[in-house]
């Protein structure tokens, strides 16, 4: 999807990806100031390792304690960060400047895929990692009226439970399944990537008829097991593809300084996923 992209604005760049064990990153990201690199994404477990290593951090990513996207900037003439792309000639110094796009494509994607205003709403949220907690923060950010946070180790729904409670009071958050309804169920762990993977949510503490709409963070397959309970149930379903593809779409723009195309990006990307 970002090659297309970058081909749709007629920009001469690759986008590759690299294999880097967490005890190299360092490293790497120094090699890649050295070599006049554009920019990076960064994923698993990379994200919050980042965090520390970047010479700017940008709002989005102090405030959700991640980094995704680095865009690499040199001083121009008059001394002041540029991105690279509109440096001319051979800069001195390359700074790492780390921003967070994955916080805003979830409530993009939420919002275009299952009409979902985020505002008021009662979530269940399934998982508390790297993924989970972004997403929990986001949506405590966004006015969410009650959030439910269950995770396989416990300790890890209740350390983001604390998070938000101290950073956004006004929010209600519980550890644990809901006995209500609830409007959202958003899945941020990873099963339903592998076949033989349990549902993320005990079908015992919670029926998914009392859910509104399910969102599955996994994308791959198109319908995950949790997605088909979901439809059965009745609820509105949606997988993590828009979300892939907003992520992309804005560091695209933090790179380019241009608008993402995202039409063809979602094309590009819907064809290698999906074939
Ligand atoms: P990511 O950054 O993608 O969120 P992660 O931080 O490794 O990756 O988080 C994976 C999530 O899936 C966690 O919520 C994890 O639960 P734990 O915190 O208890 O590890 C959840 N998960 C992974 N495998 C699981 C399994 N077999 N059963 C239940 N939850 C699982």
């Amino acid at each position: 999807m970002q090659n297309a992209g970058m081909e749709a604005l007629g920009l001469s760049w690759r986008y590759l990806a690299f294999e880097v064990q967490p005890e190299k990153l360092r490293e790497a990201l120094e090699e890649a100031k050295e070599m006049k690199l554009i920019g990076v994404n960064l994923t698993v477990p990379h994200k919050l390792l980042a965090v520390e290593m970047m010479d700017a951090l940008d709002e989005s990513a102090q405030t959700w304690g991640a980094v995704n996207t680095v865009r690499f900037e040199a001083k121009d003439a008059k001394g002041a960060w540029r991105p690279l792309r509109e440096i001319t000639g051979m800069p001195q110094e390359v700074r790492a400047h780390g921003f967070n796009t994955d916080a805003e494509a979830i409530t993009r994607a939420l919002h275009e895929d299952l009409q979902l205003d985020v505002r008021g709403a009662k979530i269940l949220l399934l998982g508390a990692g790297g993924a989970g907690r972004t997403a929990a923060l986001k949506l405590a950010a966004d006015g969410a009226g009650e959030l439910f946070l269950v995770n396989r180790t416990q300790g890890k729904a209740e350390a983001v439970a604390g998070e938000i409670r101290e950073r956004w009071p006004t929010v209600r958050v519980t550890v644990g399944y809901p006995s209500g309804t609830v409007e959202l169920v958003l899945n941020a762990t990873s099963l339903g990537l592998k076949a033989d993977d349990p549902l993320p949510c005990d079908g015992e503490r919670f029926s998914l008829r009392k859910a509104g709409a399910v969102y599955d963070m996994v994308y791959r397959p198109a319908e995950t097991p949790l997605l088909a309970e979901a439809k059965k149930a009745g609820c509105r379903v949606a997988n993590g593809i828009t979300m892939l593809l907003y992520q992309g779409a804005r560091a695209l723009e933090l790179w380019s300084g241009r608008k993402a195309p995202v039409g063809v990006m979602r094309a590009a990307l819907l064809k290698s996923v999906y074939g």
